[in-house]
């Protein structure tokens, strides 16, 4: 048995989007429990688009990753020595474990992962805080009612996918933006999207009026830009803008110009308003046992996409991400 742990941590603070240079690959002994911790034995690491921001030496939600320190993120792996009753050997277990083959976690944050629900990497979407922030995003920020009709971008990947699906439940009507027509192929034929803008090839101003002829009163933003500007020249009166990501401009080197079209938040009385998911962590319970719900009745699809190569996959794993390469929640394998 391997006695070394490998780990992805931060050598260099990227310009733009980060490339080889961005990462070192090093080595330490597998770490051992102390009384009230445990080893995990790291399966699966998710892949955000978040981390970006997390890269930068800038003021935000968290603190930034620091040069020398293990990437941050979600993981889920299996609990192979323990000095914790909670989380015994063989556990399954979700957790901010890093981007590592084995963690060492005191118990804060983790969760024991019920494996007959979904299987592990559904625990890193769908039931991870994708998930959350697509209910919480629509259910709380959005405001969301029977009869919206909500417009999702990013809507082929982790959360959109999943707002999207959970505004069709709460009986809205519902339009995806996405790059390519697989995907937008996906959102109306598997997930019951009522419509998909394939961004990359149609004019998404033109095609949104066509499919929202009276306007939309959700836009769930994940992507910013231009897009962005194409749904507040749609919104409705009191509609609401559920401002999630913008991720057309993390890998921007100049500075992203605002939406040219926010006065239709003072013509039509709407509010835009920025949410993070971690200001819900004490409502969990309620989007979890929601989700979970949906999984058991099979009315939520969740799909996850599973890359391999371990710890050296790690940085062009990421890049798929801007590169629009992932459909649903992307997911590393590491062990
Ligand atoms: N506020 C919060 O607490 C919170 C929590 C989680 C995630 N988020 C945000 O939610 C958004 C989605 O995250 P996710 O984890 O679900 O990622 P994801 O949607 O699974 O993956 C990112 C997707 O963004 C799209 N994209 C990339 N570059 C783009 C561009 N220039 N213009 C338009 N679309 C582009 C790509 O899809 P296409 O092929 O369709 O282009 C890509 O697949 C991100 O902005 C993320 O930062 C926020």
């Amino acid at each position: 048995m391997t006695t070394v742990n490998r780990q992805v941590r931060l050598a260099k603070r990227p310009v733009g989007r980060p490339d080889d240079s961005t990462w070192e690959i090093t080595s330490e002994p597998i770490p051992e429990p102390s009384d009230g911790e445990f080893t995990v034995k790291v399966d699966y690491v998710s892949l955000d688009p978040a981390m970006r921001g997390w890269l930068d030496d800038v003021k935000s939600y968290v603190p930034p990753v620091a040069i020398g320190e293990v990437m941050r993120t979600h993981a889920v792996g299996r609990v192979v020595a323990s000095k914790n009753a909670k989380f015994p050997e063989g556990q399954l277990v979700s957790g901010q474990f890093g981007v590592q083959e084995y963690a060492l976690s005191d118990g804060r944050g983790a969760l024991a992962v019920d494996e007959s629900l979904a299987p592990a990497p559904t625990w890193l979407g769908a039931l991870g805080f994708p998930g959350m922030t697509a209910y919480f995003g629509l259910t709380d920020v959005g405001r969301l009612e029977k009869g919206d009709t909500v417009l999702i971008s990013g809507a082929a990947g982790a959360v959109g996918s999943i707002a999207g699906q959970i505004a069709k439940l709460k009986g809205a009507t519902v339009i995806g933006v996405a790059g390519g027509p697989e995907k937008c192929a996906w959102l109306t034929e598997d997930l019951g999207f009522d419509a998909a803008i394939d961004y990359k090839s149609e004019s998404v101003g033109k095609a949104l009026r066509a499919a929202a002829p009276d306007g939309i009163d959700i836009y769930f933003d994940n992507v910013g830009g231009e897009i962005l500007d194409a749904a507040l020249a749609r919104l409705r009166k009191n509609a609401r803008v559920a401002l999630c990501g913008a991720i057309s401009g993390y890998n921007a080197t100049d500075p992203q110009p605002g939406p040219s079209r926010y006065l239709s938040l003072l013509v039509n009385r709407a509010s835009m308003t920025g949410f993070i998911v971690f200001d819900y962590l004490d409502r969990f319970p309620e989007g979890m046992e929601a989700m979970s719900e949906w999984i058991r009745a099979g009315e939520i699809v969740t799909r996850e996409q599973v890359e391999t190569g371990g710890v050296e996959a790690f940085g062009r794993t990421l890049n798929l991400l801007f590169d629009g390469a992932n459909t649903g929640k992307l997911v590393l394998k590491i062990s």
